[in-house]
């Protein structure tokens, strides 16, 4: 059906670039040097530089990126490494992969990053660094977390894998850390087609230590001066991103055009809390609205709960035509593979409360205004059927969040 709005359209952008992404791919095809050669170095620089960084470490995918920092900082068992719990599973499952224990903080509802006025109370003693995510393309407050660092002289580590070219407070996300990582997955607004991903930093010496870390621990063929990973970018996926680089910055201006847009079509959706859109003149922060992610607020019936109505919000935005996706569903503290740390339910309430909520709506350069606008009457037409008896000024407005 072509009025469907789909959550994600990678091969719009595909077509777009056809022409020199082939010639690209075929020149590395030619080239007969496949891993870790020249393009991969160009897209260390570049990626370094647009992260305001001098050294870039290509690695096989962002969850590596995060493993290998860590690893790179000598973060190991009996250390505690503080991370939201809102977030991708791999942001804590790097530094439980390390031996370490991932403290998790609340987060902010407003810009659904780390709060970092709780962070002090999580510090302890084991405690060795600050993980940071700036998610869905919003950078988390970096003032206070590189203070805090100070203070207690902890390591931190940027989680900047949904992030690539925000800035703030005019500097760029990866740039404050002494490792940042990036994921360059398909979806991501700089996306390979496969997996890559890289670490950057200021610092040579982890630098050094990262090109050894993804290499099995060699500086020099065969030489193996500690044991370390295969973790490399390959030639392909290098020559893929280095021809779209030149696009993000318009891509990512474009992402935060559609999000104004987002903005203006469901402010009169009254069950919906919308994003805050940053003032860039202002303080120089810029989102690259990885997501527009809006909070569903319904008033649940006595045998529903926020996340059944969250998901029949968008089965019936599905049946409208309309894509969308929930990222995350279930917070980190609550899930299976990190029960070993012993967190409940109710220790992370807006954290769980968002997990519950959120939706994430379609969200590409190539998305059309006309296509947000089918995207509001999908809302209207959802709340009329999930409120058929409920008068408008039932909703719940007021959940704690804002
Ligand atoms: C916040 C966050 N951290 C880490 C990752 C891991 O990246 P990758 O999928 O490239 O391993 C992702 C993306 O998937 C992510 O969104």
């Amino acid at each position: 059906m072509h009025n469907k709005v789909p959550v994600l359209n990678l091969q719009e952008q595909f077509s777009g670039l056809a022409p020199e992404l082939e010639q690209a791919i075929m020149s590395v095809l030619r080239s007969g040097n496949y891993i870790l050669g020249e393009k991969g170095l160009e897209l260390e620089k570049e990626i370094a530089k647009l992260c305001g960084c001098q050294y870039g470490i290509g690695v096989a995918n962002g969850t590596d990126a995060l493993e290998l920092a860590l690893w790179a900082l000598d973060i190991g068992p009996g250390d505690e490494v503080i991370t939201p719990s809102f977030t991708f599973a791999a942001t804590a499952e790097a530094i439980a992969m390390r031996g370490a224990k991932p403290v998790f903080v609340e987060v902010e509802a407003k810009t659904f990053n780390i709060d970092t006025a709780r962070i002090e109370a999580a510090i302890t003693k084991s405690s060795k660094a600050i993980m940071p995510v700036h998610l869905y393309g919003m950078s988390a407050d970096m003032n206070a977390i590189m203070s805090l660092a100070k203070k207690y002289s902890l390591k931190v580590i940027e989680d900047n894998a949904q992030a690539v070219g925000a800035l703030y407070k005019g500097k760029p996300t990866g740039s404050f850390a002494d490792a940042s990582c990036i994921s360059f997955y398909p979806t991501k607004n700089l996306g390979a087609c496969g997996d890559a991903g890289m670490i950057v930093t200021n610092d040579a010496n982890i630098a050094e230590r990262l090109r050894k870390l993804r290499a099995h621990g060699m500086k020099k063929r065969y030489y193996h001066e500690e044991l370390g990973i295969n973790s490399r970018l390959d030639e392909l996926q290098a020559v893929i991103l280095l021809t779209k680089l030149p696009y993000l910055s318009k891509w990512n201006e474009k992402r935060a055009e559609l999000a104004k847009v987002y903005n203006q079509a469901l402010k009169n959706i009254s069950w919906l809390t919308l994003p805050n859109l940053v003032d860039q003149s202002q303080n120089r922060t810029i989102h690259v609205w990885h997501q527009y992610t809006v909070v569903v607020n319904l008033p649940a019936k006595s045998n529903e709960t926020p996340s059944t109505l969250r998901d029949t919000v968008m089965a019936k935005l599905a049946e409208h035509g309309i894509g969308s996706m929930c990222y995350y569903p279930i917070p980190l503290h609550l899930q299976e593979a990190f029960s070993q740390y012993g967190y409940k339910k109710g220790d992370l309430p807006i954290t769980e409360t968002l997990a519950e909520r959120v939706i994430s709506l379609p969200m590409y350069p190539e998305l059309t205004e006309e296509a947000i606008k089918r995207v509001a009457t999908a809302f209207d037409k959802v709340g009329q059927e999930m409120l058929p008896v409920i008068s408008q000024n039932q909703v719940y407005t007021n959940v704690g969040l804002r």
